[in-house]
């Protein structure tokens, strides 16, 4: 595993007499996608906000490329990406020239600007004011300012967020590249799909507080207690089996006889994992 990049023990915050987290501890290294993942409400931007600066923690300390969180020198801020909701984007320029504007403070080359918006799909869009931008466009432009300077450290609060599936799988193929080339990315999502598929590792979080953290692979096993079996037959009838002895033999009475064409375990999504672990839904 690469550098520790994130560090993140036992933080808490209070609103008031609400409490957003509670002492929440994990790590992310380079060349790490970890998934914060949890309902509306349970604390997600709330820790973003911390890890960049922008909100105080109430106690607990967190570590940023093994900068406290709480006096962040300007210069990580080179070193850093970061996609939330209040945007920063200026209304008043073009796509490309809000691009331009960040390349220049963050010394990147202007040939990455072009790069990246055919990547996200915005280069036809390049000479719009960003203000004319719809939704998606406004994501995708935003995405493409926080890949700019390819930081060490990318914050994401819900990148895919109302975007078509296209855009998002060439969303989902830039966040490889970044991992792949040692960024440690820190994505908050509600969708369980783009979890599995992109991260190494996840944290559920539930009113503030982590009550699972694993790889998604360990998760989904880990509450696969009712083991079953979907099975199609050559016959086109489908079954569903619990894995006994019984059916272990059935299964292979099929086999044998060249009566089955697909099977599957049945381990549930990281959705059922979630609903399994709090009682809630991820929505
Ligand atoms: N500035 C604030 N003042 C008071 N309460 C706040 C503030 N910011 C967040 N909260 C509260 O903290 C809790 C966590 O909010 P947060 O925005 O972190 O949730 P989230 O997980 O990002 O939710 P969503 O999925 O809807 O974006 C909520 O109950 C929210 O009302
Ligand atoms: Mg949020």
């Amino acid at each position: 595993m690469g550098k520790k990049l994130i560090q993140v023990e036992r933080l808490s915050k209070k609103f008031k007499d609400q409490v957003a987290l509670k002492d929440i501890s994990f790590s992310v290294h380079a060349g790490e996608i970890f998934g914060f993942l949890g309902p509306s409400g349970s604390g997600k931007t709330t820790t973003i906000k911390i890890l960049t600066g922008q909100l105080a923690q109430s106690s607990g300390r967190a570590f940023v490329l093994n900068n406290a969180v709480e006096q962040i020198d300007e210069s990580i801020y080179e070193q850093i990406g970061i996609v939330t909701d209040n945007s920063g984007l200026y209304d008043r320029l073009t796509v490309y020239n809000n691009l331009v504007a960040f390349a220049k403070l963050l010394n990147v080359d202007k040939k990455r600007i072009d790069f990246l918006l055919k990547r996200v799909g915005l280069f036809e869009h390049k000479n719009k004011m960003a203000k004319n931008l719809s939704k998606g466009m406004k994501q995708r432009l935003i995405l493409s300012r926080a890949m700019l300077h390819q930081p060490k450290v990318l914050f994401l609060d819900e990148p895919t967020s109302g975007l078509d599936p296209v855009t998002t799988e060439a969303i989902h193929a830039l966040l490889l590249e970044l991992k792949e080339n040692g960024t440690a990315i820190f994505l908050t999502t509600h969708n369980m799909e783009e979890a599995t598929k992109l991260c190494d590792s996840v944290a559920l979080l539930n009113d503030g507080l982590i009550v699972e953290h694993d790889t998604p692979k360990a998760l989904t096993l880990k509450y696969n207690q009712d083991k079953r079996y979907q099975v199609l037959l050559k016959n086109e009838k489908e079954v569903n089996v619990a894995h006994s002895a019984e059916s272990i033999q059935q299964i292979n009475h099929w086999l044998l006889n060249d009566e089955l064409l697909t099977i599957h375990s049945c381990e549930p999504n990281l959705e059922q994992v979630f609903l399994e672990v709090t009682g809630r839904e991820l929505v």
